[in-house]
């Protein structure tokens, strides 16, 4: 089968999801896992945001009518409400507490709403509007950039973001 970053992309949504089911399997208890299920989360999470943003909604946007053009911007404001709110309220809690589950489950929440608006409106769009060509080759291009360093800083520099935005949120409470 060829390769379709339609495809690519709603695997990985599919991977999210499932990392937040093990999420809702631990206890408080389950410090270390709960930790280490966060930072899998955000290690495929950032990349895959980062590159939508930064790619594959411009190229959407260039040929998106009116309808396409709302669905885009209900997109990005799903992915700033992630980025500069609820990620961060999940870093200010303690992963040993209810406070933490309670946020990483709407973290998930939000997550699984967003990509099955994705699923079910964008990429049905995208595939009117990419020939399979397009989509293997952004599929490719995709793969190359995930292993690059632009994309392990772009990792980085949200994971300090998340930090420092939940440091600052703790600091006015
Ligand atoms: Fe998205
Ligand atoms: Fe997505």
């Amino acid at each position: 089968m060829a390769r379709d970053i339609l495809k690519t992309l709603k695997d990985e949504h599919d991977k999210l999801r499932a990392l937040f089911e093990q999420v809702k399997d631990t206890t408080d208890r389950a410090v270390k896992s709960r930790a280490e299920l966060l930072e899998q989360i955000e290690d495929n999470l950032i990349p895959h945001a980062k590159w939508e943003e930064q790619v594959f909604y411009p190229a959407f946007k260039e040929r998106a009518d009116r309808e396409g053009l709302q669905t885009l911007a209900e997109a990005y404001a799903e992915h700033h409400a992630v980025e500069n709110s609820v990620i961060p309220e999940v870093h200010q809690a303690q992963p040993g507490t209810p406070e933490f589950a309670g946020r990483v489950k709407v973290f998930g929440e939000f997550v699984d709403h967003h990509a099955k608006e994705e699923e079910k409106t964008m990429f049905k769009m995208a595939r009117e509007m990419f020939s399979a060509e397009e989509r293997a080759q952004m599929d490719e291009d995709y793969e190359t950039w995930k292993s690059s360093d632009d994309a392990q800083k772009a990792v980085m520099n949200e994971k300090a973001k998340a930090v420092g935005a939940a440091a600052r949120q703790a600091t006015r409470q």
